[in-house]
């Protein structure tokens, strides 16, 4: 059996790397399974791709289509005309996508288009917000796949209300919990820890890259403005994407406890996280970390795709008002937080999982 892995974007590379590990681990027992990892290159910047691979032992890609930058359809289209190529050059069995971003949408078109089957990893969730790309992407990529890999009982849910027979729907857990048990307990003290002296607990990690909340000056001055004035003076660091990176340098933003930074490593970000009194982001991963580390996340996002964040973990959906930051952020002052529970099947095998019903298709 051939397969192609694709991973595009920083939000890929931790739910590929666990499912490399079980392929390699079935090809040391003897298994019929080869694979080719393809880098789109739609993250092309080193702390946004190269220092995941080295951080979590990804190989090098086989193949990279450099397909980085433009808008959402040059990027989609570079990345379609690019993977065409490949698989004229040299087809392969199967194309495994993850999650939902346009390396995602794009390399599903290409191989279904080649009558190639496609499986989804992270298949079925659903916002519900057609304002967001990734949603588009996760509608599209979902009606051509052949196999779907699930992280909740809502995707399933969501899959069958689609019509997508049950026995193509495969409740394994989540592959970014794998690669998150893997590595936790080689997470790393990033620089800035020393350097502006930490104190666990007492600090906020936040997140923000949403075009609806980066992107236009009032919205992300005052939501920003909110949460300092609400932060209890704690330390507010914010490692930044080059797209909110581009939009704080034109805004002149700047508090004195809040401190901007590089994206960084997943390691040196998880130990941050792992340590915090507060995540706030508009990311849905984050999400699913703080659930499983059990810190307490506030969304600034009106939906989720991953309401189980919400209902069992340690997640809550503030929303995008300004108004809302404050009563959230008094709530977690006063220790009223809830602790959550993980859910089913984030266990660290979902990978393993995986393979061992990959190997059963026919
Ligand atoms: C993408 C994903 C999103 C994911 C996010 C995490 C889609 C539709 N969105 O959004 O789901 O949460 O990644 O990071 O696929 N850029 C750089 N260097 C890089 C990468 C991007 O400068 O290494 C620039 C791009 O040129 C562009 C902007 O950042 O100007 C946005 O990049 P893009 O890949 O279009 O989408 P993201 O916002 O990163």
């Amino acid at each position: 059996m051939k397969i192609d892995l694709i991973a595009g974007a920083r939000p890929n590379f931790m739910k590929i790397a666990p499912i490399i590990d079980s392929i390699k681990v079935a090809q040391y027992k003897g298994d019929n399974i080869e694979y080719r990892l393809v880098h789109t290159g739609q993250h092309y910047d080193k702390n946004m791709s190269a220092s995941f691979f080295k951080q979590l032992d990804i190989p090098l890609p086989d193949i990279n289509l450099e397909a980085g930058g433009g808008s959402q359809a040059k990027q989609t289209a570079k990345i379609m005309v690019g993977y065409e190529s490949l698989l004229m050059e040299e087809s392969t069995d199967y194309c495994l996508v993850v999650g939902d971003v346009n390396s995602t949408m794009a390399c599903a078109i290409v191989a279904k288009k080649m009558n190639i089957k496609v499986i989804h990893v992270e298949a079925g969730i659903r916002s519900g917000d057609l304002t967001m790309p990734e949603e588009i992407n996760r509608i599209v990529t979902d009606s051509i796949t052949d196999y779907f890999f699930t992280t909740s009982d809502i995707a399933n849910k969501n899959l069958l209300l689609n019509g997508v027979p049950k026995n193509k729907i495969f409740y394994v857990g989540n592959t970014m919990i794998d690669t998150l048990l893997k590595y936790k307990s080689s997470f790393r003290k990033p620089m800035i820890w020393d350097k502006i002296g930490l104190t666990e607990k007492k600090y906020i990690v936040m997140t923000l890259h949403r075009p609806a909340n980066v992107d236009e000056e009032n919205i992300l001055k005052v939501l920003i403005a909110e949460i300092i004035k609400n932060s209890n003076n704690y330390p507010v660091i914010f490692p930044v994407h080059p797209r909110t990176k581009k939009q704080l340098a034109i805004f002149r933003i700047s508090y004195s406890n809040l401190y901007i930074t590089e994206p960084l490593g997943y390691l040196e970000f998880n130990y941050l996280v792992e340590k915090a009194k507060l995540v706030i982001t508009d990311s849905g991963g984050i999400t699913e970390e703080t659930t499983v580390m059990k810190i307490p996340c506030m969304t600034l996002r009106n939906n989720t795709e991953r309401p189980e964040t919400v209902e069992l973990g340690t997640n809550e959906l503030v929303g995008v008002d300004p108004k809302a930051i404050a009563p959230a952020m008094k709530k977690l002052f006063d220790g009223k937080w809830k602790t959550g529970t993980t859910p089913y099947l984030w266990d660290g095998k979902t990978s393993n999982r995986i393979i061992e019903l990959l190997l059963q298709f026919p």
